[in-house]
């Protein structure tokens, strides 16, 4: 069968993407599904020798399988660290990745795009040249491209190397069962379907504060920021799924025009009061010293990048009309908050004589740990006639594979659910360009926030405090 010898081409093996979340994500794959043949090419322009990259691989194999002796992993698993190997050059040259291309010998070939953008697209501009194997896929890490126009060329250029359904755009949030649990809370359940429009939603949240800083990768960082790196790349996927219309199916194509058509709604109404940035500064998180964003190496100050972006959206249609969707991330934050809230409208009206606070009722999708918890006002607990709120919470997913395996694994079915569409990349540039925009003419401040803290003075949102 095709499927069975497939080989895994990994371009920016070297990098910090590769080992940090791509093999792990291998890793746990193959723990989970060990029937699958696989076998994994690693290629960088940095010369890392077989041996590193060998024991790269190995150490993500041993972790995933629970313990640090590769006798012991399973028979895919130690198959994929023993046939692993890696060459050293330059993807961007035709020459040298028609050569690379010649030297991998499988049925069925994907080739990760582990890069950044503009590396992607030189790649793929030496590709378009040499010709891409039959059938094989093209995962692309995101951002996919540096703007609209951009992404539009990216677009162009790699459906001129293969057809549509052999690109899988990446981004991981996808693989998150929360995220993915959206589908089934929505579309399967008569409890909330009924309730999911602007009669009973007041607004929408979807948050992703961290307490990770920089970590290291301003070399990539400092030129895409909060609002490209998450809101652009990663939360704006969220939203669709949280606003998409019933699907006459889940199937890929179905989905997907759902979420291009809710994305083709969406907007920032206006780009300089409806999106705010800021940087932090040196703090303490938990036990560990944060030196200021811009004294991180590699950090030009002048370029003024936001490590935290909030940007309210607009979906403009029937079901939305009015709604904010708040969209949030930043780094370096005091406490980690990963989830969409769902704020639903107070009643049209309560019984007069309750005591206590009526408070409006929400549903919390909590990203990591995938869970729910469902805030409802209910009578009190002592006192039946003193109003407050229960909590009903649920765990979601429990599946074995991390994100980035999930995303793997539907790479490797040919399975582009998963994956965003040509068309929904290049909506998400559209909805922030006029951000973008309006940040790079400095129309918007850049505020400031100690790391540790709870972002800017003077932001407040939804509840959570401010300095
Ligand atoms: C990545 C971003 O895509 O997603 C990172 O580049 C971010 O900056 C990460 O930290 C968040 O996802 P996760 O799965 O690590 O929580």
């Amino acid at each position: 069968m095709a499927a069975d010898r497939t080989t895994l081409l990994i371009l920016g093996a070297s990098g910090d993407l590769t080992s940090r979340l791509l093999l792990p994500g291998i890793a746990t794959l193959l723990r989970a599904q060990p029937r699958r043949s696989l076998e994994i090419v690693g290629a960088d322009l940095r010369d890392l020798g077989q041996d590193e990259w060998r024991n790269r691989v190995q150490t993500a194999m041993a972790a995933a399988h629970g313990d640090g002796d590769a006798g012991e992993l399973g028979a895919t698993a130690q198959h994929v660290v023993d046939t692993t190997r890696y060459v050293a050059g330059d993807a961007t040259d035709p020459t040298s990745l028609q050569a690379l291309l010649e030297s991998v010998d499988c049925d069925r070939l994907v080739i990760y795009f582990a890069l950044p953008p503009h590396v992607s697209r030189m790649v793929c501009e030496a590709l378009a040249e040499v010709g891409a194997p039959d059938g094989a896929i093209l995962a692309i890490e995101k951002p996919f491209g540096s703007s609209l126009d951009d992404a539009r060329e990216l677009n162009a250029l790699v459906q001129r190397i293969v057809p549509e359904d052999q690109i899988f755009r990446i981004d991981h949030f996808l693989g998150l069962y929360t995220v993915l649990n959206l589908l089934g809370m929505r579309f399967a359940n008569r409890i909330l379907a009924p309730l999911w429009d602007r009669d009973s939603i007041a607004k929408v949240e979807i948050l992703y504060d961290e307490t990770v800083a920089l970590e290291g990768r301003a070399g990539y960082y400092d030129t895409a920021g909060a609002l490209r790196d998450m809101i652009q790349s990663h939360l704006l996927q969220v939203l669709a799924l949280v606003a998409i219309e019933p699907p006459a199916s889940i199937d890929a194509r179905d989905l997907r025009d759902a979420i291009g058509q809710v994305l083709r709604a969406a907007r920032v109404v206006d780009a300089t009061t409806d999106a705010r940035r800021a940087r932090y500064t040196a703090g303490t998180i938990g036990d560990r010293e944060v030196p200021d964003y811009v004294a991180e190496e590699g950090v030009d100050a002048k370029r003024g990048t936001e490590t935290l972006a909030e940007v309210t959206v607009h979906v403009d249609n029937q079901r939305w009309a009015g709604v904010p969707f708040v969209l949030r991330s930043g780094k370096a934050m005091g406490h980690i908050r990963k989830q969409a809230v769902i704020h639903f409208r107070e009643p049209a009206h309560v019984p007069r004589g309750f005591g206590g606070r009526n408070s409006a009722d929400r549903l919390v999708l909590d990203f990591r740990p995938d869970s729910f918890a469902i805030h409802l006002t209910t009578n009190g607990k002592g006192d039946p006639f003193t109003l407050e709120q229960s909590v009903l919470r649920g765990e979601l997913g429990g599946g074995q594979l991390e994100p980035y395996g999930e995303v793997l694994a539907s790479i490797l079915d040919g399975d582009p659910r998963l994956a965003v569409r040509a068309d929904a990349a290049e909506e998400c540039w559209r909805i922030v360009e006029p951000v973008l925009r309006a940040w790079k003419r400095d129309e918007v401040p850049l505020a400031e926030y100690r790391a540790g803290g709870v972002g800017p003075r003077g932001w407040r949102s939804n509840g959570a405090a401010t300095d």
